[in-house]
């Protein structure tokens, strides 16, 4: 075991270093880490993402602990920001609105929010979703060839958001291209700007719904929805508005594109899901989102001094839980590298690892994933994987950059 300067335990390179995530044995490090050294200290030096020199912070990579942190908000907050990089009060307000809330105001907000978005709305979707399925898939299917990423998945999700939040067709695209500034920028002042023209746009939407007087779709709902007599601000809707975005497009475009490319890897595995679909389809996706991981950290603060793994975390000091490594977790599931389309229980942590922060779109995103693949299969059933694909290194998302496949070409499906 390695120690630093004040007798804390290091993994031997640090998380923030972006060469880390570069290497081709991060999950054999994690595995290492996870058998010997679950609670580690990681120091934060300047790098193409990180321009300042952080504070450091712990790195917790076991199933059971990601759960136990998730789970006490009370010792564990996301008030204090839930990316690495320390952002001021007003940022992380801005920059992230409710995930980045104490557990009391969190509590209140999602209060809120939850009368909105049910399930009962999300079932109403289905059919758009389905639409937005097919529109994705026709795009492409009288070419024979095309990349996954770009040319299928890549706004499908972002339609169905900008479906549920009402957002004109031609409004979309420079949306969708702020959504994709603000993640891959992730951390730096050009993030931020763009997130901040998303806000902007959310508030020409806001004022246009309240001179309408819509109550019926999605943001006139907000607008009215009240719990214990307070209702959201128009600054709140408009941050919730850019979390939803930002949150809900990526995410789910990387589940199913390196989704895809993980069944390419297990053919037997496809097989056994398109040959068996309706019925296997829920199960498999939870396998799906588990090897996938498609978020692969999040972080806390220590609200008071807490005694771990031999350790103390200090109160004030940051304490990331890694996603990518409980779904690893040899404790937990058998074969983890593998991917079993049949796993069953799938306690896996791709959503959050459970607690009050845990993801509100995971139904969604869920359906999201049924649908397209259901869709993809139906109209492209002979779709392969020609060749490997560039991955994202990233410390925060598990995204393939491309996938090349092709197909028997077909004409498009009318809707
Ligand atoms: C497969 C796709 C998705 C994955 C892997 C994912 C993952 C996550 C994770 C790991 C969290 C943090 C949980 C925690 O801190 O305990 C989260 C929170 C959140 N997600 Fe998702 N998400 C996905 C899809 C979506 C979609 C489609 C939406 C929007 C409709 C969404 C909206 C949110 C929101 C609003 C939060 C913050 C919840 C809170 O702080 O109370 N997510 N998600």
């Amino acid at each position: 075991m390695t120690l630093d300067s004040t007798s804390r335990p290091t993994a031997g390179f640090t998380l923030a270093d972006p060469a880390f995530w570069q290497r081709d044995d991060i999950d054999a490090q994690f595995a290492r880490l996870r058998a010997d050294l679950p609670l580690t200290w990681h120091e934060e030096p300047a790098s193409d993402w990180f321009p300042n020199t952080g504070r450091g912070f712990w790195a917790l990579v076991r199933h059971d602990d990601v759960c136990t942190v998730s789970k006490d908000q009370e010792t564990f907050t996301s008030g204090e920001g839930t990316e690495i990089v320390d952002l001021t009060p007003a940022e992380r307000h801005i920059f992230g609105g409710m995930l980045n809330m104490n557990v009391d105001e969190h509590a209140k907000y999602r209060a809120i929010v939850a009368r909105v978005l049910t399930p009962r709305t999300i079932e109403a979707m289905t059919e758009g979703i389905d639409r937005q399925a097919v529109k994705a898939i026709n795009r492409v299917v009288e070419r024979g060839e095309c990349d996954f990423v770009a040319d299928i998945v890549g706004d499908y999700p972002a339609q169905i958001i900008g479906d549920l939040l009402s957002v004109p067709v031609e409004d979309r695209p420079r949306l969708i291209h702020l959504t994709v500034a603000a993640l891959s920028a992730y951390g730096t002042a050009g993030a931020y700007q763009a997130y901040l023209e998303i806000i902007d746009y959310a508030h020409s939407l806001i004022s246009q719904v309240r001179e309408s007087g819509a109550e019926d779709n999605f943001l006139g709902k907000l607008l009215a929805a009240e719990v214990d007599g307070e209702r959201m601000s128009d600054q709140e809707i408009a941050i919730f508005f850019a979390l939803l975005l930002t949150a809900g497009i990526e995410t789910t475009a990387t589940t199913l594109a390196t989704g895809f490319y993980a069944l390419s890897l297990y053919p037997e595995q496809r097989t056994y899901l398109q040959e068996n679909f309706d019925e296997a389809a829920p199960v498999a996706v939870e396998e799906l989102i588990r090897w996938v991981t498609p978020v692969r950290h999040f972080r806390r603060t220590a609200t008071r001094d807490v005694e771990m793994h031999g350790q103390t975390i200090k109160a004030g000091e940051k304490v990331t839980i890694w996603y990518v490594s409980a779904d690893r977790d040899e404790n937990v599931f058998a074969d983890p590298q593998g991917l079993d389309l049949q796993r069953w229980p799938n306690p896996h942590v791709g959503f959050g690892g459970g607690g009050p922060h845990f993801c509100l779109g995971a139904m969604l995103a869920r359906k999201e994933a049924i649908v397209f693949l259901r869709r993809l299969f139906q109209i492209l059933p002979d779709i392969e994987v020609t060749g490997a694909p560039d991955f994202v290194h990233s410390n925060f998302v598990n995204a393939v950059a491309n996938l090349p496949v092709r197909f028997t070409p077909t004409q498009p499906v009318s809707l």
